[in-house]
């Protein structure tokens, strides 16, 4: 999976080629990421990439030239090095809500070029003529396309196989298998006068799969009924957890 960031401010994206599970996947050449400065593309000495916006109105805009023509040194890069360019996408607040799907859906695109705005907007026509799709990660404004940038690349560079290990395998997290993940628990065996549930202590390996699968049903149907919904529609339930969730009514 190959990344392309296109960034006022790069040097942010250490925090994910340096750092834990990211870091090391980077480091082992599992994921790879070029950064691109849409200064670096800019067309005067002051290198602007920025301007007052028509209308008046407090903030700068971000100017189209600069961030297509740091898209068109994109698209020549990798058609010189044999890449098939992904889709190129905005991080926008107006975007689609990031998902874990989209997260699957990104990594079989095999590359995906991130445009990280800054200031108040992108001009218009650089996002019609040349962004392919938009992508928020929730109703918020932040300041910048980079956290958001990062936090989908984390959540894509997770499903890469290899990046984890068995023992934090992506498989058992929440969302993947359409419901939240069941409670963990570490040593001590009691803490703060709260014992680990007797079934996670005696070894059986079934029953406490049974114990988990439970425990993620009971939790998913309080929390996020929405995502139970979603699950029976997609044929995630069995007739085990359709019996269980029963229960839980009564
Ligand atoms: C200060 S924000 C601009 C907000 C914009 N004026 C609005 O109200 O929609 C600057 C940049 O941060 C990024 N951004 C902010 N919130 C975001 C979100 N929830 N999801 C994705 N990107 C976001 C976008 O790239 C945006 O262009």
């Amino acid at each position: 999976m190959r990344f392309d960031v296109v960034s006022l401010f790069p040097e942010m994206f250490s925090a994910l080629t340096e750092w834990g599970v990211t870091g090391r996947a980077y480091q082992r050449g599992l994921t790879s990421l070029r950064l691109w400065n849409p200064r670096d593309y800019a067309h005067d000495p002051r290198k602007t990439v920025d301007d007052r916006a028509y209308g008046g109105g407090p903030g700068m805009v971000m100017m189209a030239k600069p961030l297509e023509d740091t898209v068109e040194a994109i698209k020549a890069e990798h058609q010189s090095s044999g890449v098939q360019t992904g889709p190129i996408c905005l991080l926008a607040p107006q975007g689609e809500r990031f998902s874990q799907k989209i997260a699957k859906d990104i990594l079989s695109y095999g590359n995906l070029t991130l445009i990280c705005g800054r200031y108040e907007a992108v001009d218009q026509r650089f996002v019609d003529r040349t962004v392919d799709l938009q992508l928020s990660i929730g109703d918020f404004v932040v300041s910048g396309g980079e956290l958001p940038a990062m936090t989908m690349m984390d959540a894509v560079i997770r499903l890469i196989p290899g990046v984890l290990g068995d023992e934090d395998s992506a498989a058992q997290d929440s969302f993947i298998n359409g419901l939240l993940d069941h409670p963990h628990y570490t040593r001590p065996e009691i803490y703060a006068e709260i014992p680990v549930p007797d079934v996670l202590l005696g070894g059986h390996h079934a029953k406490i799969m049974d114990w988990r699968r439970q425990e993620s049903l009971k939790l998913t149907s309080r929390l996020r009924p929405d995502l139970i919904e979603d699950a029976r529609k997609n044929g995630l339930l069995s007739e085990e957890d359709e019996r269980f969730l029963l229960l839980l009514l009564k």
